[in-house]
């Protein structure tokens, strides 16, 4: 069988899009599927959008030396990321018709409002393309809108990477946990907090820990969305929102950071054989849904507690298999690539099964 082109827009060209091109790159000949980038987005670093096919490395390198796409246009002009999406799925819309066509969205996460993830993703679906994506937003702000507009249409929506990297979470409980309901979770998701509540307890300060996960590209655009537990909440209302049915937002989530918490005070819980870690959790309580992230203090039984610096955990609590756990020892920029990757390769079966 002759394998699929796929042709990809990618909206956000910063450090997991630059990655993710590169990794198809790398594992070209592991892969049952062919691509063509055909757009590129960002926010300063202009736009670039050629049906033919784009010269990505030749992308990489003006980005990376601060130029303009618009050089590598054949047709330069400013353009939002909406107007990328629209221009590419009317000139590509024989693609999209027959499913060939996908948007990867990696733009930085808005908290207010999801934005404009969410209009990227609402936008792509109408013009008929499949969405990819590793921004948390859409599925913690609009999961369900989205995913019944991605039905609709016969298109997917997948956002694997948005929690836990590439790691399986959605997929594992969408293709291998049929009628299994999940009841809760409780899990440590947010790799710059947990890193730098590991390295505090070694008397590294958490401004020099942030740092450390910024040079590494870890660390949200805005640290402060780590540090305040926002992006905790995202993927929290994400997984409740996906995995039981929650149709909440990260302002519905009771949130706590790490912001307060001294160097002096994680050391001394250790002292104590106690851990301080920033905990994500839902369960329902006589109907109601209780979410939350906030720093605990852990007993060094708790799974939670024995994690290593650079290491997630999630621990869902289902009716049909009780407690699975999902841990990540790896939490590098290649696993977020790879969760877009993964989430590609299904809509690549997809088109083989047509
Ligand atoms: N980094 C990680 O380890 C990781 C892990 C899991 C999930 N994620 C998620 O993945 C996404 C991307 O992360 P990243 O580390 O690649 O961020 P990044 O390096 O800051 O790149 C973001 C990209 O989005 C572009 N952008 C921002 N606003 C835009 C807009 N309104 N329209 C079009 N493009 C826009 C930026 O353009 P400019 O280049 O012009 O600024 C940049 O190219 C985020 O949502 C993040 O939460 C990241």
């Amino acid at each position: 069988m002759r394998e699929p082109e796929i042709c990809l827009a990618l909206l956000g060209f910063g450090n997991v899009a630059r990655r993710f091109v590169r990794l198809l790159d790398e594992v070209a000949d592991r892969l049952d599927f062919t691509w063509r980038v055909v757009a590129i987005a960002t926010k300063d670093h202009g736009s670039v959008v050629d049906p033919d096919g784009i010269d990505v490395r030749r992308a990489m390198t003006t980005v990376e030396s601060s130029h303009s796409l618009g050089r590598l246009d054949p047709a330069p002009r400013e353009r939002s990321g909406i107007d990328v999406v629209r221009q590419v799925t009317e000139m590509l819309a024989d693609e999209a018709g027959d499913g060939h066509l996908a948007v990867i969205e990696t733009t930085v996460l808005d908290i207010d409002r999801g934005e404009p993830a969410r209009a990227h993703v609402r936008a792509s679906l109408e013009g008929l393309a499949h969405v990819v994506t590793a921004n948390k937003g859409p599925a913690a702000f609009a999961y369900d809108e989205l995913e019944a507009l991605a039905e609709s249409v016969d298109r997917v929506f997948f956002f694997e990477g948005a929690v836990m990297d590439g790691v399986p979470v959605f997929n594992l409980v969408r293709e291998a946990m049929p009628a299994v309901a999940v009841q809760g979770f409780r899990g440590v998701i947010n790799t710059t907090c947990h890193y730098a509540l590991s390295e505090m307890e070694r008397g590294v300060s958490l401004d020099e820990a942030i740092a450390e996960m910024q040079s590494r590209g870890i660390a949200e655009a805005d640290p402060s969305h780590d540090v305040d537990g926002w992006d905790a909440a995202a993927k929290t209302a994400a997984l409740v929102n996906v995995l039981m049915g929650g149709g909440i937002t990260p302002h519905d989530v009771s949130r706590m950071g790490i912001r307060d918490i001294t160097t002096r005070e994680v050391a001394s819980a250790v002292t104590r054989g106690r851990r301080i870690r920033l905990v994500a959790s839902a369960s329902r309580h006589a109907g109601r849904l209780e979410v939350r992230v906030e720093p605990e203090m852990l007993d060094p039984a708790d799974p939670l507690a024995c994690l290593g610096p650079m290491e997630n955990a999630l621990f869902l609590r289902t009716d049909l298999l009780g407690d699975v756990g999902i841990v990540q020892r790896t939490s590098t920029l290649t696993q977020t690539a790879y969760a877009l990757l993964s989430d590609l390769t299904h809509i690549s079966r997809r088109l083989q099964e047509l």
